[in-house]
């Protein structure tokens, strides 16, 4: 893990990755201290601290300590091991609290940080949606994950990689459900019509060059409700299934899916991503939608995506098929 101001401390994260792969076993004092680099008297500071932020670790006098449940907090150190082979693995920054991970990572973006910087949070203030929105991120119950992206494509390729973050995000949940997930243009995941999966993506480019983009991505995995004003809209993998689904196993597929298509995009070009999308999602083609762009409201049906992964709609109004950039997609009556 790398170090950033208000980022998770290093030894927190090697105390709890120490503790969560040995949590059959009582471990001594003497061994942790070895392992993540503090003294023994230290080690009892620090197994207090984990404590502190809810993670149930036992005493065993004169023989150690165990960890009674490994929490499911999206430790860096145990990612990177199951990342490991992927540009995922080498930095990740880990919040316990941040404004936004978007808006950690385009500041990372700026100052150099490598392509595949993962910034993750458990919980955001300011979490940032689409259009301006915000995002809710309530403490450890979502993925609030952002990823630094240096892709060698000009902007005007940069709505497939959207495409790409959604195919991924949609791969990693379809195996915890007994429904498909949909992919609503451009990239949210829908179950039974209700949206459990965002994803935002920033950039910073020139007309010819992208010199970074920032792929956020907003997962609801363990909310048992949703706030009174998304309860209509919005769901989680947790209401869905009614059990409880691991954030770090979510994560793990979601990036290493998002490692395969991503490298798929980039030797075969937009034609399998296409082709993916149409599989799997009800808005390809022939469905009735009302499109919220920043001048305009208009209805029509949707007839297919451009190569750059634009949405093509055939309006109502008789006005033609016209390609959709951005902007809201809903489906209509
Ligand atoms: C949407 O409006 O659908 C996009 C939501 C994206 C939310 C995620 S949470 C992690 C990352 N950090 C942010 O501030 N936003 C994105």
């Amino acid at each position: 893990m790398a170090d950033l101001p208000g980022t998770t401390d290093r030894r927190i994260d090697a105390l709890l990755t120490l503790l969560a792969e040995n949590s059959t076993i009582v471990i001594s004092g003497a061994k942790i201290a070895k392992e993540i680099g503090v003294t023994r008297q230290q080690v009892w500071r620090w197994i207090e601290k984990l404590r502190a932020l809810g993670v149930r670790v036992k005493g065993h006098p004169r023989s150690g300590y165990h960890i009674e449940r490994v929490p499911d907090i999206l430790v860096p150190q145990m990612l990177s091991h199951r990342l490991y082979g992927t540009p995922f693995a080498r930095r990740i920054y880990h919040f316990f609290k941040i404004d936004s991970t978007n808006a950690v990572a385009m500041r990372l973006g700026e100052s150099g940080d490598p392509h595949g910087t993962i910034v993750l949070a458990e919980e955001q203030t300011a979490g940032r949606g689409r259009a301006g929105r915000s995002w809710t991120s309530e403490k450890s119950a979502g993925i609030y994950c952002s990823i630094l992206l240096r892709p060698p494509i000009p902007p005007a390729h940069a709505p497939l990689l959207t495409l790409v973050a959604g195919l991924a995000a949609r791969d990693a949940v379809a195996e915890e459900l007994d429904v498909l997930p949909d992919i609503r243009w451009p990239n949210d995941l829908l179950v039974g019509g209700r949206k459990l999966c965002g994803i935002l993506t920033e950039m910073h480019a020139e007309p010819d060059r992208i010199h970074y983009a920032v792929v956020g991505i907003g997962m609801n995995v363990n909310q048992s409700k949703m706030p009174d004003q998304l309860a209509d809209i919005a769901t989680s993998l947790r209401m869905e299934t009614g059990k409880t689904h691991s954030r770090l196993e979510l994560l793990i597929r979601l990036l290493r899916s998002l490692d395969r298509y991503y490298n798929q995009f980039l030797a075969d070009g937009a034609t399998p991503i296409l082709r993916r999308f149409a599989e799997v999602s009800s808005y390809f083609k022939g469905k009735h939608v009302r499109i919220t762009t920043p001048t305009e409201t208009f209805t029509g049906t949707t007839a297919g995506l451009e190569s750059s992964g634009v949405l093509r709609v055939a309006r109502d109004d008789g006005r033609g098929i016209v390609p959709v950039l951005s902007g809201d997609v809903a489906e209509a009556s």
